[in-house]
């Protein structure tokens, strides 16, 4: 499989130089992702787009609420709520991989997981964090 570096797309931008640089690392595991689904032939990548993932997570959203912190940003609390389904949501996908037995269900995890993650890009970035990032600029 080769993976080719992708911007993010315009609907995703929000403005903010870091924000945008760690929201084009999410775009860039959906990506990745797509292309698994597209062939399957590597376990270990899908392995590695959810260890990813799970790291991505808490060093990005960590960010993102340190800043709406440090600016006293009145929606505050209803963001990281968000951020801590999507957490939940994270762990929770981490610990049914475990559990697959075969390709058949490597392969519908992996749609779940795409799906997932268009969902956190078109409601999360492209709606709360884009409230948010309106506010900074
Ligand atoms: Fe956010």
């Amino acid at each position: 499989m080769s993976i080719k570096l992708v911007q993010l797309p315009e609907q995703y931008r929000l403005g903010h130089k870091y924000i945008d640089g760690q929201h084009e690392i999410l775009f860039q595991l959906f990506k990745e992702l797509s292309e698994y689904c597209k062939d399957t032939e590597y376990d270990i990548e899908l392995e590695i787009i959810l260890l990813s993932l799970k790291t991505y997570v808490d060093t990005h959203f960590r960010y993102e609420e340190n800043l709406m912190e440090s600016l006293g940003y009145i929606n505050i609390e209803t963001h990281k709520l968000e951020h801590s389904k999507l957490e939940k949501q994270v762990v929770e996908k981490f610990d049914k991989f475990s559990t697959l037995s075969n390709k058949d269900e490597m392969m519908v995890f992996a749609l779940d997981l795409k799906g997932f993650l268009m969902h956190w890009l078109l409601e999360h970035i492209a709606e709360t964090d884009r409230t948010f990032c309106e506010t900074l600029n």
